[in-house]
């Protein structure tokens, strides 16, 4: 079991130091699990950090899944097979930039609710969860004889509260379930009040940070006067946001920061040690003094590529490591083949407005959730009363409304850009207006978690409330059985699902690249590689060797606006966009 002694881990009684790395189940392909785990080991890492996403798992109450990316207990196994260890770390709230920071929909769309307090309707749902989740990963405690070492509380939560009774809550439902492992809380550790509240003083404290490490491990020390310094996130990249820069990390100074830590006697988790993929929709959003969602790749300029693959910051972070810790003295595994195809034709086509559903009526605009759907997009429609110029104002929605009169396009609204209002013109008395809404990824740090999407108010034409709604679920959780129809060369104006075929001779990963799309998302054998916008700061979507086919391959295609081509190309090469200064 590990303890700690003094300021040291003691792993089966001895000194002992953590060198992990953060890789999510969730964001990997789980044919590639493996391989991604081997290339942990052959860094020197000793153990895997791992986060579990709770609304990934419990789409709605009473409904669990734990199969294909979601087979936790799969991904657990496997570490341990590879003679590693695991730090756990099940939230129930954990950031990350994943859609909600991993809490369900339906608790991030209830006001009722106090997201992360001890407000007994939220610590209801989480006991749920955790009656579901802990039973599964029991068998891999380390009491057990399996790898999981330790367990976190919570996540960096002096960042948003400081609610004791719902950190101890935590604490108290992992023991009573038979969690005996050491717990840990994590906190940002240039933030001596973050440390103080998100953390209780008979659970041992970590510092997340990237940077400054003699100031960080310094405050961590005064707040907690004797026990192991550990940096639970140690931040040796960072993520994007649509229209924003590609963030990078110099590997130089990364691997300098990391052996500083190390040869101050640290125990370290790097974030992350390999990145991935938000596949689909389960990106998350930031929102601060406005709402930017977080992009598709994850790959965070991580040591280990999106795609797998050995970097530059690889090699310097596992020269920093053999320093202080015994590494495989065994050759690195070669790039990843990948191949390339161009000018994909997607010739047949459906309407995004025409897609199968169940439409629900109401007199007032339902949400997203109220309609029993997370993902995807709602469409709503109702008519204009009068005919002619008026102002229509939509009071609030989330994220984004594309608008239509009688089919045409009329607008558009951003909550990115505090949008709210347009001017339209309706040709006739009774014309339909058609609102497409957009969920594009819920807010995962701070306090705009409370983030329900589709229409949230009343939608006005010249001042006077619209009323007669009937709205439309499209998750487009299946795209596979769509009603397409040949489209021949005519350019898809949007929104538009399109579908094409491609064959290959050979599999292995590849890049899909969308020149002339405007945004929108992709799927490829039915496998939601995820969004896409031309903004960037992404050009590529990674594409996974496993979802590929010797033969014939179908993509299709999801183009909100309109799109300039009737073909997109596998590339062999990812281009992540224009670097930050
Ligand atoms: C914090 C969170 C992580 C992640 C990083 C930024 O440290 O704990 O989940 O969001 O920030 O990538």
């Amino acid at each position: 079991m590990l303890e700690t002694a003094g300021d040291e881990f003691l792993w089966q009684g001895r000194p002992f130091r953590i060198v992990a790395g953060a890789m999510h189940y969730f964001r990997i392909h789980p044919e590639q699990w493996t391989d991604r785990i081997e290339k942990a080991r052959l860094l020197g890492l000793n153990t895997i950090d791992v986060y579990v996403p709770w609304n990934a798992h419990q789409p709605r109450p009473g409904e669990m899944r734990f199969d294909g990316i979601l087979d936790l207990p799969r991904y657990l196994g496997l570490i341990a097979e590879a003679g590693l260890k695991v730090l756990f770390r099940p939230g129930p709230y954990i950031c990350a930039e994943w859609d909600g920071g991993g809490l369900p929909a339906w608790l991030t769309s209830d006001p009722s609710i106090k997201l992360r307090t001890s407000d007994p309707a939220y610590l209801k749902a989480v006991d749920e969860w955790f009656d579901q989740l802990i039973p599964v990963i029991e068998p891999f405690l380390a009491h057990h004889g399996g790898p999981i070492i330790a367990v976190q509380v919570e996540n960096e939560y002096g960042a948003f509260g400081d609610d004791e009774q719902y950190l101890r809550h935590i604490v108290d439902g992992y023991r009573r379930r038979g969690i005996t492992e050491l717990l840990f809380t994590c906190d940002q550790a240039h933030s001596e009040e973050m440390l103080r509240n998100g953390g209780l003083d008979d659970v041992l404290r970590t510092g997340t940070f990237g940077g400054k490490v003699d100031t960080a491990l310094a405050t961590l020390r005064k707040i907690q006067p004797t026990g192991p310094l550990m940096c639970a996130e140690f931040w040796n990249g960072w993520f994007d946001h649509w229209g924003g820069p590609h963030h990078t990390r110099d590997g130089r100074s990364a691997a300098d920061d990391l052996e500083k830590l190390l040869a101050a006697g640290g125990s370290v988790s790097l974030y992350m040690f390999h990145g991935g993929t938000n596949f689909g929709f389960t990106s998350g959003a930031n929102l601060k003094h406005a709402y930017e969602p977080t992009i598709t790749s994850y790959d965070y300029d991580a040591p280990l590529a999106e795609n797998g693959d050995i970097t530059r910051k690889y090699e310097l972070m596992r020269a920093a490591i053999a320093k202080h810790v015994p590494v495989p003295d065994q050759p690195l595994p070669a790039p990843a083949p990948t191949v390339g195809h161009s000018g994909i034709v997607l010739d047949s086509a459906v309407s995004l407005l025409d897609v199968p559903g169940t439409p629900v009526e109401s007199a007032e605009p339902l949400t997203m959730e109220a309609l029993g759907q997370a993902d995807g997009f709602v469409i709503y429609r109702t008519t204009l009363p009068e005919a002619g110029p008026t102002v229509l104002t939509v009071t609030a929605y989330s994220d984004r409304v594309q608008v239509f009169l009688d089919g045409n396009p009329a607008g558009l609204l951003e909550r990115s850009r505090h949008e709210r209002s347009l001017p339209v013109v309706a040709s006739r008395p009774g014309a339909e207006l058609t609102l497409v809404v957009e969920n594009a990824g819920r807010v995962n740090y701070g306090p705009g978690m409370l983030d329900p999407k589709g229409l949230l108010g009343p939608v006005t034409a010249g001042g006077a409330e619209l009323s007669g709604w009937t709205q439309t679920a499209v998750p487009l959780d299946d795209v596979t059985g769509l009603p397409f129809a040949p489209a021949g060369t005519r350019l898809p104006i949007g929104p538009t699902l399109r579908r094409g075929e491609f064959t290959l001779d050979t599999v292995a990963d590849s890049y899909l690249a969308l020149p002339g799309w405007e945004r929108g998302a992709a799927w490829i054998n039915g496998f939601p590689l995820g969004r896409f916008a031309a903004r960037g700061p992404q050009r590529t979507l990674y594409v996974p060797a496993p979802v590929l086919k010797a033969g014939v391959n179908e993509i299709v295609v999801l183009e909100l606006q309109a799109s300039s081509s009737d073909t997109v190309d596998l590339l062999p090469e990812p281009d992540l966009g224009i670097v930050a200064d």
